[in-house]
């Protein structure tokens, strides 16, 4: 290599390794956190830039490149097994000229042989083998990194889809592959109660079935009425299975799997393109998301002469739907403030009809994004809405500005108070700095404050808080527990609080008092302070004064506390007005040291199973509880488990696992008086 060849490829290493790194988060966050950071077509942009970068300076090229692998790490909490056969990818491409090269390669490479090819949906969920002997499932593993992956068997035989028995006739040893997806209508059905109870929804319907498979408890993976759809047949050397694709799929259906409709045998490149213009639109009828379309050469015995790549074979190719489009005008901004004082900019669209669904709005993120994608008054403004359901502002339609069009004016004051905003050095963001006076920041903090995950205070929903408020009565939340019950009855002008829904209310506060101090904590809603972190805190400091007291440096270290976290900590006890409602709380009763409840011994070396509905705590109190009393708490029923603590509507597979392991059942009396003895 000559000097001036070594000067000039700098740049390039560097743009590859900035590659690599980026993809290589993307593919964790993906893999192991059911998190897509950008669009499948940004991502898939990028593997090809670094693909040809390596390809163009293969001496540059790192052995560990994302582009070698075949997906992503495994998650660790599943037991993790190998597969028998290879996960393999496809090829895949977005655009229709590479399809009629694929086309045109197999042709020529196969020689005048006759052949055909079968189009398939491409099933957008999570792609798994199953293994079947003798008839019976007896293996369900992810795709994992396409070498080993999760034993997600137990997950698995709750999918109504997938056969646990097989009928008729069938390979005696063989494995099907396919995708696990989510229906759209039981998805949005599950984000709603999500919602409902508190819990952050699921992006997409791929998230949430990747996300149903890891769960450890298995009862409730079967409520997700997730659908399988099978794609493949293998079986190992020895077993015969029919030779071609759309046979074996065929015998498959016979077999008792789901296998859709929707596949076509295909003599030529017309055909191909007529299915894939076909599924392009009528795509948003089918119940469930597909991707693309998969073309596979459908005599299975020309796979081997058309052999594999890398990491995919020859003898298929995948055509991956471009994310919907659309541009509509953008019709106002309106600017949301959030418990944290957060300014959010939001697009009020005119109504347009994209993916399955009426797009009206969609967010602006903040100044930063408006600013970069140089948004005027009046323009219209490109959407997309590719995997994810919530739709994006990817660009604005220039063609369509009006002349003399201004640029985006942001507001320079909160849209609820009036304050002037602020903007904090290296934030993207505005806030407005009046939390105290600001009625969303407040009205925001008390629904944190009641939220399941803190307080836990039911009879007060954003309704009633919102009452509560306009009443004059709640101010802070050291407020809620001065409430008294005249001051209550006959509030509200719709649904006014009556003498049992008082009685309810004051209830719902006096148990709050027995809600342990981290869950107190992360119900102040102090900036970062989430419930992981709030739990690291009180293990280390144990009670509010040496919380309040400590200082940055110190904050800092406690494990999971960065800079930024300890900072926001000591910020905010330090302020007086804080540190009043702190002490209110006290006074009122509220726990504020992790003494309350500490650690006891009765459970200890204990290891039990909670199941079912609990009427003196909900399943995550019980859980905080048992651990308290010094036992463990697990999933699954093992030959480990000391005890199967048994709610009402405990599932009788439960009971039966239970017996047959000899483990004991108790009910939560029973618990009750064991903990308490
Ligand atoms: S065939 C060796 N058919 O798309 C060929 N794959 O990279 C095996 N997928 O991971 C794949 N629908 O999970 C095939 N009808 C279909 C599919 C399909 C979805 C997934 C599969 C694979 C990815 C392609």
């Amino acid at each position: 290599m000559d000097l001036f060849s070594a000067i000039d490829t700098e740049p390039v290493r560097q743009q590859m390794d900035k590659l690599v790194k980026e993809l290589d988060r993307l593919n964790y966050e993906y893999y192991m956190n059911d998190r897509s950071l950008v669009s499948d077509e940004e991502f898939d942009r990028m593997m090809r830039e670094l693909q040809d970068l390596e390809r163009q300076y293969p001496e540059l090229a790192s052995p560990l490149s994302p582009t070698k692998r075949v997906g992503g790490e495994v998650n660790k909490n599943f037991r993790q097994v190998q597969h028998r056969f290879p996960m393999l990818s496809l090829g895949n491409t977005y655009s229709i000229e590479e399809i009629e090269d694929f086309e045109a390669r197999t042709r020529k490479l196969l020689d005048g042989t006759p052949f055909t090819y079968t189009c398939e949906l491409k099933y957008d969920g999570v792609a798994i083998g199953l293994t079947y002997r003798h008839g019976q499932l007896v293996q369900a593993v992810t795709r994992g990194n396409g070498t080993t992956g999760d034993d997600i068997t137990i997950n698995a035989k709750t999918i109504p889809t997938i056969p646990l028995r097989l009928s008729g006739d069938y390979p005696d040893d063989f494995e099907v592959r396919g995708e696990v997806v989510y229906p759209f209508e039981a998805f949005e059905a599950m984000n709603r109660q999500r919602e409902a109870d508190g819990d952050e929804p699921f992006a997409n319907p791929r998230n949430a079935a990747s996300g149903s498979l890891k769960l450890q408890d298995s009862a409730e993976c079967a409520k997700r009425k997730l659908l399988f759809c099978m794609y493949f047949m293998m079986a190992p050397d020895g077993i015969s299975l029919p030779d071609t694709h759309s046979g074996r799929l065929d015998w498959a259906r016979q077999m008792g799997f789901r296998v859709q409709p929707y596949i076509q045998e295909c003599r030529d490149i017309d055909e191909i393109k007529a299915f894939i213009d076909h599924w392009d639109k009528a795509r948003w009828e089918l119940p469930f998301g597909i991707d693309g379309i998969v073309i596979k050469v459908n005599q299975t015995a020309l796979w081997e002469r058309l052999g594999l790549t890398a990491k995919s074979p020859r003898w298929a190719i995948a055509y991956k739907f471009k994310a919907e489009r659309v541009s509509t005008p953008l019709e106002s901004i309106s600017y949301q403030v959030g418990r944290t004082g957060v300014i959010t900019p939001v697009a009020n669209l005119k109504p347009v009809w994209l993916g399955g669904t009426t797009v009206k709005r969609a967010t602006l993120v903040n100044a930063d994004f408006i600013a970069k994608m140089d948004i005027h008054v009046n323009d219209n403004l490109f959407i997309e809405k590719g995997g994810e359901i919530i739709p994006k502002v990817v660009g604005v339609d220039l063609e369509k500005r009006q002349a003399g069009a201004m640029p985006i004016q942001y507001i320079d004051r909160c849209p609820e108070c009036g304050s002037p905003l602020v903007r904090a050095e290296g934030e993207a963001g505005h806030y407005c700095p009046n939390s105290d006076g600001c009625r969303p920041q407040i009205l925001g903090r008390l629904e944190h404050f009641v939220g399941r995950r803190a307080m836990n205070i039911e009879s007060l929903g954003p309704e009633r808080l919102e009452m509560l408020y306009d009443a004059g009565l709640v101010r802070n939340v050291a407020d809620l527990y001065d409430l008294r019950r005249d001051q209550l009855i006959g509030l509200g002008t719709d649904a006014t609080i009556q003498d049992r829904g008082a009685d309810n209310l004051l209830a719902a506060l006096e148990i709050s008092k027995s809600v342990p101090f981290e869950r107190v904590l992360f119900a102040l809603g102090i900036r970062y302070v989430g419930e992981v972190g709030a739990k690291k805190l009180v293990r280390y400091f144990q009670n509010i004064d040496t919380l309040m007291t400590a200082g940055e440096e110190e904050l800092a270290q406690v494990e999971d506390v960065g800079e930024v976290t300890a900072r926001a900590v000591a910020d905010w006890f330090v302020r007086p007005e804080h540190r009043a409602i702190v002490e209110r709380l006290r006074s009122a009763g509220l726990q504020m040291s992790a003494e309350f409840g500490t650690r006891s011994s009765e459970l200890d070396g204990m290891t039990l199973v909670v199941s079912g509905v609990f009427s003196h705590f909900s399943r995550d109190e019980i859980k905080a509880d048992i651990e308290r009393h010094g036992g463990k708490v697990s999933g699954s029923i093992s030959g480990k488990t000391t005890y199967l603590v048994a709610g009402e509507k405990m599932g009788p597979e439960k009971r039966k696992k239970a017996e047959k392991l000899g483990v004991q059942i108790i009910t939560e009396q029973q618990y009750l008086d064991m903990v308490n003895a």
